[in-house]
Formats: C-alpha cells, sequence, structure tokens
C-alpha cells in the first residue's frame, strides 16, 4: 500500500511474485480471467527453479506467512480435520502443522507441483483430488481461489465440511 497525495492507492494487479516475473512465463495471466492452473503450474515451475526450500524465499514473505500461521492456528479448535484449499507451497500448514500436533491437517492446491516442499512432511496430508467422501471441520481458503465459486469445487467444499465450519478468505 502506497500513499499518493491524499489517497491512499491499492494496486489492483501484479507482475510479479517472489521475484518471478509473469513476463517470463510460459503461460500469459489475463487482464480479464482469473488465473487457471495452467498459469499456476508454469509459476511453479519458474519458483522451483528458482528456491530450493523455503529458508531461501524472501524474508518479509516469510514474516508476512508466519503472521497468517499464527491467526489461523488461533482459529482451530482441538483436534479438528482441516483442509488448506489452495495451500500453494505449503509454508503455512507446515508452520501450522508444526505447532498443533492435535490437528489432522489436509492441504489441496490444483497446480501439481505447488506444494512440493512439504511433500515429505508427515503431518500434512497432501492430497491431489477432491473427493465429497472427505469431510473436514475447518476448511480455509485463499482470495485467489475465488473462481471456485462458479466451478464445482464449490460444490465439493460444501458437502465435504462438517457442522462446526468456518470459511477464512485470506
Ligand atoms: C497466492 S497463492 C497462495 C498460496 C498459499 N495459500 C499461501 O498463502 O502461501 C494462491 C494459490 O491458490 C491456488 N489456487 C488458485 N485457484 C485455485 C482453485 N480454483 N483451486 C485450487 N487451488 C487454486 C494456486 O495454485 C496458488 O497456489
Amino acid at each position: 500500500m502506497r500513499m499518493k497525495n491524499c489517497c491512499v492507492e491499492y494496486p489492483v494487479y501484479e507482475k510479479e511474485w517472489l521475484g518471478i516475473s509473469f513476463d517470463k512465463l510460459s503461460v500469459k495471466p489475463s487482464f480479464y480471467d482469473l488465473a487457471t492452473s495452467e498459469f499456476y503450474d508454469a509459476f511453479y515451475e519458474k519458483f522451483l527453479d528458482k528456491y530450493s526450500g523455503f529458508m531461501d524465499l524472501p524474508g518479509d514473505w516469510l514474516a508476512a506467512k508466519r503472521i497468517t500461521a499464527e491467526y489461523i492456528s488461533g482459529l482451530l479448535p482441538d483436534g479438528a480435520k482441516v483442509l488448506s484449499y489452495g495451500c500453494g507451497s505449503g509454508y503455512v500448514e507446515s508452520l501450522i502443522a508444526s505447532n498443533r500436533s492435535d490437528l489432522r491437517l489436509t492441504a489441496f492446491d490444483f497446480a501439481e507441483v505447488a506444494s512440493k516442499f512439504i511433500e515429505n512432511d508427515s503431518s500434512v496430508n497432501i492430497i491431489k483430488e477432491l473427493d465429497p467422501k472427505y469431510k473436514f471441520n475447518v476448511i480455509y481458503i485463499n482470495l485467489y481461489c475465488m473462481q471456485l465459486i462458479f466451478k464445482d469445487a464449490l460444490n465439493f467444499l460444501v458437502r465435504s465440511v462438517m457442522i462446526f465450519w468456518k470459511m477464512v478468505a485470506l
């Protein structure tokens, strides 16, 4: 957020994430449509070329995610079955799992290789497909997954969440 004259200016688009310029990706984002799984696959391909683990990532990004993880941890009831929808690299999930061994934490992302850094972390169950037979007490979701409102995924979420539920948009 930047101050300009008397107003607060919010950027409404971005050109890069984590030092990875969208110009360099094999799939370009659309100005009008939300990002597709193909776009995210192309992004994570570059991400994994550039970074070999969480500790390579920029310190301010890691710090912001630690705050997110702490916030979410504070919302989760004891022993909850939790789904992170759109987990990305899984850094937030690895932090939550390391502080909350009581949870059963599952992570999903439609980008194939997004969660590579946590693939050997036994405290987070990574799923590659959605199945309505999965049931969760809490599902938290990133706002970047908004397009699911128009897709079958919303159907999955509604059928998969149990009586106590909260949806947290980050
Ligand atoms: C900005 S990243 C955030 C990742 C992670 N939640 C975090 O806070 O670090 C958004 C993630 O949502 C995923 N995503 C976007 N739309 C999605 C959808 N419809 N279904 C599943 N994952 C989606 C992307 O692949 C990407 O990894």
